[in-house]
């Protein structure tokens, strides 16, 4: 009988990001999860050491680490609990893979930018992240990189999808509920469907097979990989409030006007462009996956 190839191994098998690896990683190998919940092996990366030992047990080919502390606010009051998922368990995974020879796709953030500029931002633009959770974020790409382990980081921003906790799901509640909301208008991303990350990253990986795993070698690194096109939050709003066929009246909001715990960059448009020419992937407009989205929101309605 042919041995069993090494495993994928998934980190946040229940995340927006990481429900949506589960199905496209696993037409890529035997794919196994690990998680506080409804994974292959129970996993709290909050406890050091226990990443480690289970990459020595399973000993995977390639590790994709879809967990991580991701609560923006609650980083600011937390600020060592979200380093020690965001930063400290990144360090031990790379540490780990390196050892074991192992592969890794780990996914940080837009929110590792400051916030200022005009044009969409490449991977080698300055980074200088105003909060705690882009502070932790950068943390992990940066000890990932010296881990020595053969890696993809993809910076990811604005992530929603019709399942978890997201913008589109908590925007489509409010709108039910009110007749009139205020929206931020003057910080700018482009909001991303978690299916096409998902579905992204497979399409990535395919291409990174090797006899016995997944290899980057040269083409390892940091890569942006979000949707194209741009919007602030109140024009996305609006583009969900129109694709629901809703009523609600959306205001335009300054940031000012609507504080925060965590400050959020003004500007973190990313430029995918270095994806799409090393790998011929990319996500197509905002628009188009809202629209695609809200098809499968209304369908399973
Ligand atoms: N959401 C965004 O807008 C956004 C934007 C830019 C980048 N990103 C990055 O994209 C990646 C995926 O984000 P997402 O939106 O899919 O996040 P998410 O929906 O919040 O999911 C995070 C996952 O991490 C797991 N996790 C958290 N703490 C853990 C711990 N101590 N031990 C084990 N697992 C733990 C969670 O497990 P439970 O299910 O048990 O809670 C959950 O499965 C993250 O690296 C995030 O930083 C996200």
């Amino acid at each position: 009988m042919k041995p069993e190839p090494p495993p994928i191994l998934l980190l946040g098998p229940g995340g927006q990001v990481g429900w949506e690896l589960r199905r496209t990683l696993s037409t890529l190998g035997p794919l196994v999860s690990a998680g506080r919940r409804g994974a292959d092996h129970p996993l709290d990366l909050a406890r050091p050491g226990a990443l480690a030992a289970l990459i020595d047990e399973l000993q995977p080919a390639l590790v994709v680490n879809a967990a991580a502390w991701t609560a923006v606010d609650d980083a600011e009051a937390h600020p060592q609990a979200a380093r020690r998922i965001n930063a400290e368990a990144v360090a031990e995974l790379g540490e780990a893979a390196a050892r074991r020879g192992a592969a890794v796709v780990h996914f940080s953030t837009d929110y590792v930018f400051p916030g200022e500029g005009d044009r969409p931002l490449r991977e080698e633009d300055p980074v200088g992240p105003i909060n705690q959770y882009g502070q932790t974020k950068l943390a992990g790409e940066k000890a990932l990189a010296e881990s020595g382990a053969d890696h993809l980081i993809l910076r990811l921003a604005w992530v929603y999808g019709a399942r978890g906790r997201n913008f589109l799901l908590t925007m489509r509640r409010l709108m039910t509920e009110r007749e009139r909301i205020g929206v931020v208008a003057d910080q700018f991303g482009a909001p991303t469907w978690s299916r096409q990350i998902g579905e992204a990253c497979a399409q990535v990986l395919a291409q990174c097979r090797t006899g016995a795993g997944f290899a980057f070698g040269e083409r390892g690194g940091i890569y942006h990989l979000t949707a194209a096109g741009q919007a602030s939050w109140h024009q996305f709003a609006e583009a969900i409030r129109d694709g629901l066929g809703l009523t609600c009246a959306v205001d335009p909001l300054t940031s000012d006007q609507y504080p925060t715990p965590a400050r959020r960059p003004a500007w973190s448009v990313l430029d995918s462009g270095r994806l799409a020419r090393t790998f011929g992937v990319a996500i197509p407009h905002w628009r188009q996956g809202l629209a695609l989205c809200l098809e499968e929101l209304a369908a399973s309605a």
